[in-house]
């Protein structure tokens, strides 16, 4: 039988499904209920520093306000998820589990966040999950400026803590190889490829505007993970748009070391995380591949490069446009 264990950042999964951070990582309860369904770690439901500028007394001129900080703001629950309830929840979950709990904070400044990081390690967290959103809106700062605030928050709290430190990015940057290479150069020891957010819509009726539910980017999360496994020096975990066990197989082959979902949870229920164990598993066997390392990152662009002259069969990952595939057709 197939030997699912995999590394992560440093940490060691029994297999190498995530679940994403999500309200179905937010008590222990719902932790306890993936670990059951066979998780092999858990990333917590992101805190918004918002969170900590309210619990610190901290002012917040200067802060572009996350979209689910504000509507926690307007509900007035911004403090029911507070710093002093997750350290609860990491306690409760490392006595109810015995996988990895990957903290996550949503960060738009190196200000608060690495004294809480400190405590989240000390409440037991295995891991670090830097939520990095920034909406570039300002018209006088170039994209530079935004990849430095990253490199910035993750240096902090790497200094901050022992335990290992990823990224979670959003996909709309302009040099993801540079700036996940520079991450991993400043101690990052995770890219999360990538986060997804609530995509706008505008009623015409009404005339107003409303958040609708997408759906994250799984082609973009491939490509990526294909592109830059193996070339920097930090693992690549795959997040958007997972729903089967071939998903997670394609993953791995690009070189993926672990790969997180959450939406196909919600819709089909945890029951689904064990299809995906038992496809994989099935589908190694049939292979004969006898554990994860036999086929991670055997269809990454490193691999390949190595491999064949040229780009081999990772040339599916550079393709921007259509002549080949269309060229048949008139
Ligand atoms: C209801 C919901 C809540 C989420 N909350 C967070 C969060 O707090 N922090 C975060 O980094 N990502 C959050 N995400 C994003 C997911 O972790 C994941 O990156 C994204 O949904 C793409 O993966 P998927 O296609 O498997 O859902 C949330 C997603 C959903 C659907």
């Amino acid at each position: 039988m197939a030997d699912l264990t995999t590394s992560y950042m440093g940490l060691q999964l029994r297999n190498p499904i995530i679940v994403s951070s999500s309200d179905l990582t937010k008590s222990i309860s719902s932790i306890t209920r993936c670990y059951e369904a066979g998780a092999g770690a858990v990333v917590l439901k992101s805190i918004f520093e918002e969170q900590f500028l309210e619990e610190g007394g901290v002012g917040r001129e200067g802060y572009t306000i996350h979209p689910e900080a504000r509507d926690y703001l307007q509900s007035g629950a911004l403090l029911d998820y507070a710093p002093q309830k997750i350290y609860q929840v990491i306690e409760g979950a490392k006595k109810e589990t015995s996988i990895p709990i990957i903290a996550s904070i949503n960060c738009q400044s190196p200000k608060l966040w690495p004294r809480f990081a400190r405590q989240f390690q000390d409440a037991g967290a295995d891991g670090l999950e830097l939520n990095i959103y920034f909406l570039p809106l300002d018209l006088d700062s170039p994209g530079s400026e935004y990849e430095e605030f990253h490199l910035q928050i993750m240096s902090e709290v790497k200094r901050a803590v022992s335990i290992p430190v990823s990224v979670k990015l959003i996909s709309q940057l302009t040099s993801i190889s540079y700036l996940v290479s520079k991450l991993a150069n400043a101690g990052c020891d995770g890219a999360v490829l990538f986060n997804w957010f609530l995509e706008p819509d505008i009623n015409i009726e009404n005339l107003k505007t409303r958040d609708i539910i997408g759906k994250g980017n799984f082609r973009q999360s491939l490509k990526w993970a294909a592109l830059l496994a193996g070339r920097v020096g930090c693992d690549i975990a795959s997040s958007g748009g997972v729903r089967t066990a071939d998903d997670v197989i394609k993953l791995i082959l690009a070189g993926a070391s672990a790969v997180q979902a959450c939406s196909l949870f919600y819709q089909q229920g945890l029951e689904a995380l064990k299809e995906l164990l038992k496809g994989l598993e099935e589908w190694m066997d049939s292979h004969r591949y006898l554990k994860i390392g036999d086929f991670r990152g055997e269809l990454s662009y490193k691999r390949q490069e190595l491999s064949f002259k040229g780009v081999g069969e990772a040339g599916a990952y550079f393709r921007a446009q259509y002549l080949k595939t269309y060229s048949k057709i008139e």
